[in-house]
């Protein structure tokens, strides 16, 4: 075999070749779990392809385990899969598919090995070996996707418009390929990308947002937002991002970039945390720039307010890129809502109620905070990152201190809404409200004591205010 399997592996591929000459069925493993394999990936999914039924043969494989384990099929595609505890394995026959221009459902029918590698996605993924008994382990590779492989490119085993027409999120896979194993996609298919573009739009989102997951979640993301900007994919996929790039002038006077500023800022954070969401917020911290950029005389540019328009645009984004719309965009929304508060922390003379205000807001999520402002310094200038990093460092102080002594993160004001109303008769609505709010901000602020009876007298005392009388 041209690639090292784990004696584990080795065994499921021998149970798989035996079952297959049973049913007198050639098959091959193929795609991805042969690319890892020889690039020295880990990978947990093996392809099997047959000259014949996929699903009978994954029946077939199935009884020659102990426990046996289940068989997932599904008949319209004719693929079949097994989950082993180390491997999942997915069988299908070899296919002939043609589709027609309006539709991703192809028109499958019967083909050879040939065949089926030639409607694969990528010669790197077109690699197959065989589990036969007279060549086992032998490498088919018609399109030499092994060179490919070591010169580490992309492209399409066929003419790249029909591959990409068979399928367009090839285009996204081509793109997040290339982010995730550092390889340049071939010329010629990154043009075909380019002209073929506009038929992502017959991709379903979910399919599109897997990709745009993938992307976020390689070691420089940015290499996979670029490639998207650069074919012009970007801009029928997420025209927000599109807006903020470039950069104006007026006056001799420019603003920066903010396309690849976001891209800066996004690989910085990328190299201290895998969590997805966390990416994303750094994706998105500055959306709401170019809708509030203005050229003010004497001032320069400015993007007043952008952290306010690029929080609403948060839950617009999700939606249209079906993202879940849960805690998650909650916490994305909030953190670019949040980001340049702390930057306001770094002046001389910050209050104690300063430290606190943003302590409350930010609650169990601060540290995630500060590192996204963190990233967000992208100067060329040396001494000025040094000076930015270490000011950050003493806010990181001052919120510890504050933090030691109020316990502010996970803090609920001593006060709740439901005890204001029973005190005062009311039903929910603005007077509660306003009492509720008056107490938190008096505690935030240090006029009053963090506790209960200083709130109780708080409360007492702007119930008055309001001419409220209490019932109880
Ligand atoms: N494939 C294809 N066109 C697609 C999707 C998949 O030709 N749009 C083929 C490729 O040969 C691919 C194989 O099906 O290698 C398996 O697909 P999949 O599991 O989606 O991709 P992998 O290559 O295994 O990579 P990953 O798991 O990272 O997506």
């Amino acid at each position: 075999m041209q690639i090292v399997c784990t004696d584990k592996e080795s065994l499921v591929f021998e149970k798989i070749a035996a079952a297959a000459d049973v049913l007198q069925v050639p098959c091959y493993l193929i795609g991805g779990f042969v690319r890892d394999k020889i690039i020295g990936r880990p990978t947990k999914d093996a392809d099997i392809v047959c000259m014949g039924d996929g699903i009978e043969l994954a029946y077939a494989v199935a009884e020659s385990f102990q426990p046996k384990p289940a068989v997932a099929y599904f008949k319209t595609f004719g693929t079949a899969q097994i989950k082993l505890s180390h491997l999942e394995v997915e069988f299908v026959g070899a296919r002939k598919e043609s589709y027609t221009h309006n539709s991703r459902k192809p028109e499958v029918v019967p083909g050879s090995i040939e065949d089926d590698q030639n409607r694969r996605d990528f010669t790197i993924n077109a690699l197959a070996i065989s589990l036969n008994k007279h060549d086992f382990g032998q490498l088919i590779d018609p399109f030499n996707g092994l060179q490919d492989i070591e010169r580490k490119i992309i492209q399409t085993p066929m003419a790249p418009l029909q591959t990409f027409s068979d399928d367009p999120l090839r285009m996204m896979r081509a793109i997040r390929f290339a982010a995730q194993l550092h390889f340049t996609i071939a010329s010629e298919t990154f043009q075909a990308i380019s002209d073929n573009a506009q038929r992502i739009k017959i991709v379903s989102q979910e399919r599109v947002t897997d990709e745009l997951n993938k992307i976020m979640l390689c070691d420089k993301p940015s290499v996979g937002w670029d490639l998207l900007f650069r074919s012009g994919l970007l801009q029928l996929i997420f025209p927000q991002m599109v807006d903020l790039y470039g950069a104006e002038y007026v006056d001799g006077k420019g603003h920066k970039d903010n396309f690849y500023h976001t891209l800066q800022v996004l690989d910085n954070i990328s190299a201290n945390t895998d969590d997805l969401w966390l990416r994303w917020a750094a994706l998105l911290h500055d959306i709401g720039k170019p809708a509030t950029k203005r050229f003010e005389e004497g001032h320069g540019w400015t993007f007043h307010g952008h952290e306010v328009v690029g929080a609403r645009m948060v839950p617009k984004i999700f939606t249209k890129l079906k993202l879940p719309l849960n805690e998650k965009m909650r916490f994305v929304q909030k953190l670019v809502m949040l980001h340049l508060r702390p930057i306001g922390l770094t002046k001389e003379n910050i209050t104690d109620s300063a430290i606190r205000r943003l302590l409350f807001d930010a609650g169990e999520d601060i540290d995630l905070l500060m590192m996204l402002c963190e990233a967000d310094i992208t100067s060329k200038n040396a001494n000025k990152v040094k000076r930015y990093l270490q000011n950050f460092e003493l806010v990181r102080n001052r919120l510890q201190e504050v933090e030691a002594n109020d316990q502010i993160r996970n803090w609920q004001p001593p006060i709740s809404g439901e005890m204001i109303m029973q005190k005062f008769g009311l039903q929910p609505g603005r007077p509660v409200g306003l009492i509720k709010d008056a107490i938190r901000e008096a505690i935030l602020d240090g006029l009053i004591p963090n506790n209960y009876e200083a709130a109780y007298q708080f409360m007492l005392g702007k119930a008055a205010e309001l001419n409220l009388q209490a019932v109880e």
